[in-house]
């Protein structure tokens, strides 16, 4: 196996932008259709993948919340999320940071504690079988009111032993952060950590915005960012983590040739980057998938990778000294491994 590929598969990884739900194999979907007696518009797994064809973000939206329309037990939620974590512990990832949708569920008649239960069991779970570590980020999806975010909000607060951050996703043109300025703020108060989506189809000041009205402590995405100067050396200069997704740009049309990706100007340019793969049912590969993609397009050299991969211990919300022996875990398998 040539060398690089041997080093990114080996590699102790953190993956840090994931939703959950965009974790729903074909074969899950329809199993779990089946289980709870839910009616999707697909007959079988070949035509839900032929609905892997999205030519947006909202294209995608689509065929992902009617696809979360299956989850409806906690042991679905549970399911669902140790599978992924069985998957990562094959990867050798450490440490994962993810994303959930409440409101895809609650307004769908699944309570939220039905979701946050079986997620939380699932986590708990890996922790002990594999000795994964991970921090639950509870999104708003930004197509709704920001109302509807306060409710989500009054959840959260409940349960802050198990909700480390919020988060904001979904159709991102037509819904600036500001939108949202006064739940993240009701958030910050309530001592959630904020992070958003910005910059993947929106522009490069919904980034700012990001940082300004929502204070948030990483990008998600963050692509167009490039686009304004200035940001590109406020986010350098204050080591702003950025969560990049290249299968995720590739199939929504954002990066849709993978040789013209960001990625490695990113890197030139002095920001915190990260590989992450987003919604990998949904887009073709998990995160040592998004890793060999983009290592190939861009012909990566063992330099970037590990500054990728250093940079996602750096940028997660590990505490202190979790993530000091996570670095150090890290710096020695770099120079333990045989490059030959
Ligand atoms: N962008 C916005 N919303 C999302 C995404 C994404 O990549 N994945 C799931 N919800
Ligand atoms: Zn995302």
């Amino acid at each position: 196996m040539e060398t690089l590929v041997r080093f990114i598969k080996a590699m102790p990884k953190a993956e840090l932008h994931l939703h959950i739900e965009g974790t729903l194999e074909p074969e899950m979907m329809m199993e779990l259709a089946h289980r709870n007696h839910i009616q999707l518009p697909y007959v079988d797994v070949d035509e839900v993948r032929r609905a892997f064809a999205f030519g947006s973000l909202q294209d995608f939206l689509d065929v992902y919340y009617a696809g979360m329309s299956v989850l409806v037990t906690s042991r679905d939620f549970f399911d669902l999320a140790f599978a992924y974590l069985t998957k990562m512990h094959a990867q050798n990832v450490r440490h994962v940071e993810i994303f959930f949708d409440p409101q895809g569920h609650t307004a769908r008649g699944v309570s939220f504690d039905t979701v946050l239960s079986g997620l939380v069991d699932a986590l708990e779970r890996a922790e002990r079988d594999f000795g994964i570590t991970s921090k639950l980020i509870m999104c708003f999806l930004r197509h709704l009111p920001e109302e509807e975010a306060f409710d989500t909000l009054k959840h959260a607060c409940r349960c802050k032993d198990h909700i480390f951050a919020v988060g904001l996703d979904s159709s991102e043109k037509g819904h600036p952060p500001s939108k949202f300025s006064g739940v993240f703020r009701e958030a910050r108060e309530n001592g959630f950590i904020t992070v958003a989506h910005a910059g993947e189809e929106g522009p490069p000041a919904y980034v700012c915005e990001a940082l300004d009205d929502l204070q948030v402590q990483r990008i998600d995405h963050g692509n167009r960012a490039l686009e304004d100067e200035a940001l590109v050396r406020r986010l350098a200069r204050d080591q702003v983590p950025m969560t990049v997704c290249p299968l995720s740009n590739q199939r929504l049309q954002v990066c849709p040739d993978l040789t013209q990706h960001p990625l490695r100007r990113m890197l030139k340019a002095g920001l915190l980057v990260t590989v992450n793969s987003d919604d990998p049912s949904y887009f073709g590969g998990y995160l040592t998938d998004n890793f060999l993609a983009i290592q190939k397009a861009l012909a990566l050299e063992v330099s970037e990778i590990v500054t990728l991969g250093r940079n996602a211990f750096l940028s997660s919300f590990m505490p202190q000294p979790a993530k000091r022996k996570a670095l150090e875990a890290f710096d020695d398998f770099v120079d333990r491994f045989d490059f030959r």
